[in-house]
């Protein structure tokens, strides 16, 4: 079979690891070009992932006949645009979330997909490729649980990553666009329906830095769904032991839990402080195996013509939802979501 010719956007914190998939780990495929406004992405490029063609401007690349795709791992607020010139020159596209930074975007890169229905398009909501994930979606299709009414979600960012956080703190659109869109998009995967109002609020007990900005250091939301089922959402910054993310999804006949405890591994240490397990350090440490599990989708779905399984319009519900979420934060009240 044909591989996949990608050219990829962006190759800062994720970018590298999409390339690395790319380039060295799915064997339908291959990492033919790479853009980035940052020189010393494109020689990383050139360099350890043996990428011929680089450019510093993303209109060249799409308008290279050579490429078959397009990778989209650049800052958020690019993504609509680039979505939009890389369908409109008849490239695949895979873009990483968030979709747009607002919904007017997301609905100029709905166009733009609905434009070109014989190109594929896949947005990056990596957890639902996650093993754990997929195997609890499965569980509740089964009706291992009944009918799903709950879905509680944890997502709290290490403490050892604070100060750049605090540094973005300004321009993060808000600790729940920033942090909860994954849990938003579970949350309606899980529950099968849409939300329909949410109530939020937030708190800085540690660094006042974050309320100095606009922002906060920890938030709670919770929803409620068109089919009477229920949400909530904890996101955080400072978790003092590593990187915890978990969801719980509670039904009339039972709950599945996903990463209760957030380990590194099975390895218990017992010493004089007992017996512990480590917990993981780090998105990429965690999702590792889902960012390539969800590449091998976009570029199997290109090759056979298959739809995948996250849409445009999943990411302009999530946006959509993140803003409400974020308005019912900042003002108190409760936010109807339409
Ligand atoms: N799915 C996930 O779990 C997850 C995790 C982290 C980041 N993300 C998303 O991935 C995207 C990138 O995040 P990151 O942490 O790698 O950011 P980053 O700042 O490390 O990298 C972004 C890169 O985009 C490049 N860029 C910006 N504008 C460009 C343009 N116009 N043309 C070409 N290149 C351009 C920059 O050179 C930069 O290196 C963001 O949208 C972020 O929300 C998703």
């Amino acid at each position: 079979m044909k591989k996949l010719r990608i050219g990829i956007a962006g190759l800062g914190r994720l970018g590298k690891v999409h390339a690395n998939n790319i380039a060295n780990k799915i064997p339908n495929c291959e990492l033919v070009a790479a853009c980035s406004i940052m020189p010393a992405e494109l020689e990383y490029a050139q360099k350890e992932l043996g990428v011929e063609k680089v450019y510093a401007d993303y209109h060249e690349m799409v308008k290279d006949p050579d490429i078959d795709a397009v990778v989209i791992v650049t800052t958020s607020s690019e993504h609509c645009w680039q979505i939009e010139a890389a369908l409109d020159a008849g490239k695949h596209v895979f873009s990483e979330k968030p979709l747009g930074v607002n919904v007017e975007q997301c609905k100029q890169a709905e166009a733009a997909v609905e434009r070109h229905p014989d190109l594929t398009f896949m947005l990056g909501f990596m957890r639902r490729y996650d093993k754990s994930y997929a195997y609890a979606k499965k569980k509740i299709e089964e009706g291992a649980i009944g009918t799903p009414y709950l879905v509680k979600a944890t997502g709290i960012d290490p403490e050892a990553f604070v100060e750049g956080a605090i540094r973005f703190a300004k321009n993060s659109g808000g600790i729940f666009l920033d942090m909860g869109i994954h849990d938003i998009d579970l949350m309606r995967w899980f529950l099968g329906s849409e939300a329909t109002e949410v109530y939020a609020m937030g708190s800085t007990f540690k660094h006042p830095e974050f309320k100095e900005a606009g922002d906060d250091e920890t938030g709670v939301a919770v929803y409620k769904f068109e089919n009477g089922a229920m949400g909530m959402v904890h996101v955080g910054r400072t978790a003092p032991y590593g990187y915890h993310v978990e969801t719980e999804i509670v039904g009339t006949e039972g709950t599945i839990r996903i990463s209760a405890v957030p380990e590194k591994n099975q390895a218990r240490l017992y010493n004089g402080n007992g017996v512990c397990a480590e917990c993981v350090g780090s998105f990429p440490e965690r999702f590792e195996e889902s960012y390539l599990l969800e590449m091998e989708e976009f570029v199997d779905c290109v090759l056979t013509g298959r739809k995948p399984g996250v849409s445009v319009y999943d990411g302009t519900k999530s946006t959509r939802i993140g803003y409400a979420t974020t308005e019912a934060w900042k003002t108190g009240k409760i936010v109807k979501i339409n």
